[in-house]
């Protein structure tokens, strides 16, 4: 049972949530994280807009994916080794697969919706902020995700969960930005995929609840894996 109350799926009261993430303190970022904000804030603009929200929505996928695919070589070397396996150890990389796999799920249906509002909102970039800068930070973090994993998991677990504080909070700010999209209806078809929401504000402050529930799971796996409270 997590100490950590997730959202996901519960009938919340979203306004109510979006007022408890803008009181609950931001993980600061490290390092890494700092100069990849600051780049995009200059490539995209320090206000918060749906190409800026795109782009992040494109790298969060890569640490779920690091782990699902880190996880599939550990069970590899587990299922070659000498002696029987025990239960508890494919347990371990049973849940990491999971949690990789619909994180990234999670993350990619953020990113569809998100896209398919700016086509319907006729938001254009150049190619070059559109396609090629994108392009290269998605490729910058799929090697660091995989190689912060590889080399030790709990900084990759750290490191997403103060990216997701980060996604929780630019997103719940951007709709108290926008007053204006409590009244403004929503429709994609990617609803198919993802719980309906009935406003521009509503669909957004779900989406920043789900980058809380990410936040908790990569601070829950921290934990797990370090056996110290996550600060
Ligand atoms: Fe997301
Ligand atoms: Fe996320």
């Amino acid at each position: 049972m997590s100490k950590y109350q997730l959202t996901m799926g519960k009938d919340l009261d979203l306004k109510a949530e979006q007022a408890k993430s803008l009181a609950s303190p931001l993980l600061p970022a490290n390092i890494i994280l700092r100069i990849m904000f600051m780049a995009m804030d200059v490539i995209y603009g320090q206000a918060r807009t749906l190409p800026k929200f795109l782009v992040i929505e494109i790298l969060a996928r890569y640490p779920y994916w690091a782990w699902e695919n880190r996880a599939y070589i550990w069970f590899t070397k587990l299922y070659t080794r000498a002696g029987w396996v025990r239960k508890p150890d494919s347990d371990r990389l049973v849940r990491l697969i999971e949690l990789g796999r619909k994180s990234q799920d999670n993350e990619q249906h953020h990113m569809l919706i998100i896209e398919d509002i700016m086509r319907q909102k006729d938001i254009r970039l150049s190619l070059v902020r559109r396609r090629l800068l994108p392009k290269l930070l998605a490729c910058g973090y799929f090697f660091l995700t995989r190689a912060m994993f590889f080399v030790r998991p709990a900084w990759s677990f750290a490191m997403n969960a103060r990216f997701e504080s980060h996604a929780e909070h630019e997103y719940m700010k951007m709709v108290a930005e926008h007053p204006e999209w409590d009244n403004e209806l929503v429709e994609t078809a990617y609803f198919e995929y993802y719980p309906r929401q009935k406003t521009m504000a509503d669909l957004f402050r779900r989406i920043g609840l789900d980058e809380r529930d990410h936040m908790h799971e990569s601070m829950e796996y921290w934990e797990y894996l370090t056996g110290r409270e996550f600060k």
